[in-house]
């Protein structure tokens, strides 16, 4: 990985995925250009991004040995493509959530992209094959999904177009790794990829029983950040059964009837809407009013957490 540190990590987008990947690839050396069709989103990303790493220096969860001044002067921020992508080896896009955007922005980084330079979509649901097919540089595209915020999530999810050649797979995966996040492959592509399917399954059964009358939505996330979570933040659910049972076939065993049973009583597809989404929706704003003041303080303790939860798993490795 040490060659891609010759050239630049280019951002396309500097929203707030954009500039939390500049502030993971900078972290570990790489140099960084972010590129934003909005002046002022880059000014604002640059100066967002220098205020995240003072406050990050100053509470102990900087990531990476270099100080904030040397992370910053690693990362530059221009509003014209074609010198963004002057030295670019490998091309992070960030745009809005939307396929004719992504169609269009892909068009053109095909257009002015040397070979070899890896193509990669920050996308949370669009397929590769959607977004990437009849590009000339097929074979260097690949989505490489993120959780937000990447910065404290290190999972990253690798999703290759049938016709990506497998070593962009292996360079982005070790790019991942290099800057120490956690990737994983995606063997075919499938709607939703592989976080959000497991996501939404737990969404829709949370769901489920508060419209079921069976728990209020309050105690649901607390069976969930009280209990599961407690393991899953440090095994998957496969393992966590395989210690469950004498392993994974004697948990299958054993349980495997009372699971089938289970889950034989689960239920369609919930509407996501209507009473049952107010009376969720009430619950959660008494915790948390859904206004930009009270939700942005608790998404600042959320990441004040998984930073300690990250430091915790390093020390538990
Ligand atoms: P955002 O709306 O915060 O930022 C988008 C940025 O793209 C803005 O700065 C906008 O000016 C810029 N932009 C728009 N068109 C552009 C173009 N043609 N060229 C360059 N810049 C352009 O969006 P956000 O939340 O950062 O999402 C970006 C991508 O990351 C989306 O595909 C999203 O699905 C994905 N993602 C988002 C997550 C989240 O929780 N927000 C989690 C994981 C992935």
């Amino acid at each position: 990985m040490s060659s891609m540190k010759a050239g630049s990590i280019v951002i396309i987008g500097s929203g707030l995925i954009g500039r939390s990947w500049a502030m993971v690839f900078a972290s570990a050396g790489y140099k960084v250009k972010i590129f934003d069709i909005v002046q002022q989103q880059v000014t604002s990303a640059m100066e967002d991004i220098s205020k995240q790493m003072e406050e990050l220096k100053n509470s102990g969860m900087l990531r990476g040995s270099l100080s904030p001044g040397k992370q910053m002067s690693l990362i530059t921020g221009c509003t014209d493509l074609k010198s963004a992508l002057d030295g670019a080896v490998f091309i992070q896009e960030c745009i809005p959530e939307n396929l004719d955007l992504k169609q269009k922005i892909f068009r053109q980084l095909d257009a002015l992209a040397s070979d070899n330079v890896i193509l990669s979509s920050s996308t949370s649901c669009l397929s590769p094959v959607k977004i990437f097919t009849g590009l000339k540089h097929v074979k260097t595209c690949i989505v490489s999904h993120p959780v937000n915020p990447p910065y404290y999530v290190p999972l990253v999810e690798l999703v290759p177009h049938p016709e990506t050649d497998p070593a962009t797979v292996e360079t982005t995966y070790a790019l991942m790794k290099a800057v120490g996040m956690s990737p994983v492959k995606l063997l075919k592509d499938i709607d939703g990829f592989v976080l959000n399917r497991l996501q939404y399954a737990v969404i829709s059964e949370a769901w489920r029983l508060v419209k079921d009358g069976v728990m209020s939505p309050t105690d649901i996330d607390i069976v969930m950040s009280e209990g599961l979570g407690m393991r899953y933040a440090f095994l998957g659910p496969l393992e966590t059964a395989h210690l469950n049972g004498e392993g994974f076939e004697s948990y299958c065993q054993r349980y495997g009837e009372g699971i089938k049973r289970v889950l034989s009583s689960v239920g369609p597809v919930p509407d996501l809407s209507g009473e049952v989404m107010e009376k969720i929706h009430q619950a959660l704003s008494d915790k948390v009013p859904a206004d930009p003041e009270h939700l942005n303080a608790r998404r600042k303790w959320r990441d004040a957490c998984l930073a300690r939860l990250a430091t915790l798993k390093k020390e538990m490795q």
